[in-house]
């Protein structure tokens, strides 16, 4: 359903965590075959939100999340370049407290003539109450963690430049912008512990569900598509969810 309409059933004060990716108003192509995948294979019906309502609905969003939030909770928003300012102002407006403005860096492979290539996004790492925002720096890496050349992993794995490529489709249905395991898995993990409560109100393919299924957090969502809902409930249902050698076996 409408995350505008569905965030007004959950109670107050009962959200740990949110990671989303809204939809970004720019003229998307949801079929266009980008990312490497067939657009013929792309589920229809993807969502977009008009360009000149975007900070209204943005701040009507923002706003039900404060609203859900413990005080100790954070919340992690995707947004490309095209419309940050809107997203940087509702995030101001509703109340967050910026933590980081983190730059996630992927590859690409789309040619460009007269410009350069896109090939970040930017994630608002905000929150609530900052006295009470709930970090667990050593989530991932232990302070002698080192790399091959002596390097500590766990000051690098909390600079705000993050590197993660995307994930292919392997198999047929697929939607046409999924995160990939390895950035939710990371939010969870600094963010959260297993048990907190995870709410995406932009499922889109339910990757974040299905990462904290995965990482043994309980999640919440919602998805105004209704092929994408389906197809998000059956890799839910279907999925086997083993990590082998540190690669996630995902659905
Ligand atoms: C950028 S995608 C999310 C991708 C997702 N993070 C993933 O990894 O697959 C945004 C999604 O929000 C959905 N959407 C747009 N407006 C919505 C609304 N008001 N309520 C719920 N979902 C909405 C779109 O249909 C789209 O699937």
């Amino acid at each position: 359903m409408d995350c505008l309409e569905g965030m007004r059933l959950i109670a107050s004060g009962s959200i740990d965590l949110v990671i989303t990716d809204p939809p970004f108003a720019i003229d998307f192509k949801a079929k266009r075959s980008n990312y490497n995948r067939t657009s013929s294979r792309v589920l229809n019906g993807y969502n977009e939100i008009p360009k000149q309502h975007y900070y209204t609905f943005s701040y009507q969003w923002m706003k039900q999340v404060m609203r859900l939030l413990k005080p100790s909770g954070s919340m992690y928003v995707f947004s490309g370049w095209t419309n940050l300012k809107d997203v940087l102002n509702a995030l101001d407006d509703v109340g967050f407290v910026t933590v980081n403005h983190i730059i996630w860096k992927y590859q690409f492979g789309v040619y460009t003539r007269r410009r350069y290539v896109t090939s970040h996004y930017h994630c608002l790492y905000v929150c609530k109450d900052d006295s009470k925002r709930r970090f667990y720096p050593f989530g991932r890496f232990d302070a002698k963690d080192r790399d091959a050349n002596g390097r500590s992993l766990h000051y690098r794995d909390k600079e705000d430049v993050w590197t993660i490529n995307r994930e292919y489709w392997n198999g047929d249905a697929k939607t046409p912008t999924k995160l990939p395991y390895e950035i939710i898995a990371k939010m969870l993990m600094y963010s959260s512990l297993p048990g907190d409560l995870v709410l995406d109100p932009f499922m889109g393919s339910g990757q974040v569900a299905i990462v904290c299924k995965m990482l043994k957090r309980h999640f919440l969502g919602f998805e105004i598509a209704k092929d994408y809902c389906e197809f998000a409930l059956r890799r839910l249902k279907t999925g086997s969810y083993r990590i082998k050698h540190g690669q996630p076996a995902l659905p």
